[in-house]
C-alpha cells in the first residue's frame, strides 16, 4: 500500500465532488502528482451537446499546461462512480478513455517519464495501477514529431 498512491487518489475522489455531470451522473476526478510533489486535481465537465463534454483527466492536464508545468508530470490517480451522499458507489476501477490516455501521453514524453496510472473504483475498495505504456502501447508523441531533445 503505497501512501503517495493512497494520498492522490484522495486528492482524485476530492475532486470528484466538484464534477460538473448532470447528464450522465458519473463523477470522474483525477490527481497529477508533480515532479516537485504538487498535486493538481480536474474534474469532468459535461456539456448540453454531449460530445463537448471534458473528461476529468483532459481538466486536470488542461490546468498543468496552462500553469506552464506539462513536462512535470509524475504519476496520475482516477476515481469516478455516481454520487450517493458524499460518497462515490461503483466496484469497477475507471480507466481512462482513449482520449485521454493520448492527452495524458503528451504530458507523460514531456516529462520524460513513463507515468503509473492509478485508477481506483468509486467505492474506493480496488486500484488498479498500470504504467502509461501499457494502457497506451506505441503511442503517438511529440517524439515523433522530433520535439524531444
Ligand atoms: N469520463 C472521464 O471524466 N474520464 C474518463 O476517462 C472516462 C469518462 C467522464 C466523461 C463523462 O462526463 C462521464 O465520465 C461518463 O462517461
Amino acid at each position: 500500500m503505497s501512501e503517495t498512491r493512497d494520498a492522490l487518489i484522495e486528492a482524485a475522489r476530492d475532486a470528484a465532488s466538484r464534477a460538473y455531470a448532470p447528464y450522465s451522473g458519473f463523477h470522474v476526478g483525477a490527481a497529477l502528482l508533480l515532479k516537485n510533489g504538487d498535486v493538481v486535481t480536474g474534474a469532468n465537465v459535461e456539456n448540453a451537446s454531449y460530445g463537448l463534454t471534458l473528461c476529468a483527466e483532459t481538466a486536470a492536464v488542461a490546468k498543468i499546461a496552462n500553469e506552464g508545468w506539462i513536462g512535470e508530470l509524475a504519476e496520475v490517480a482516477i476515481v469516478g462512480g455516481h454520487p450517493e451522499g458524499d460518497a462515490l458507489t461503483g466496484t469497477d476501477p475507471v480507466s481512462p478513455c482513449g482520449r485521454c490516455r493520448q492527452i495524458l501521453n503528451e504530458a507523460a514524453e514531456r516529462s520524460k517519464t513513463d507515468i503509473l496510472v492509478h485508477c481506483a473504483s468509486g467505492d474506493g475498495k480496488t486500484v488498479k495501477t498500470y504504467r502509461l505504456s501499457e494502457l497506451l502501447p506505441a503511442a503517438f508523441g511529440p517524439k515523433d514529431l522530433g520535439l524531444l531533445k
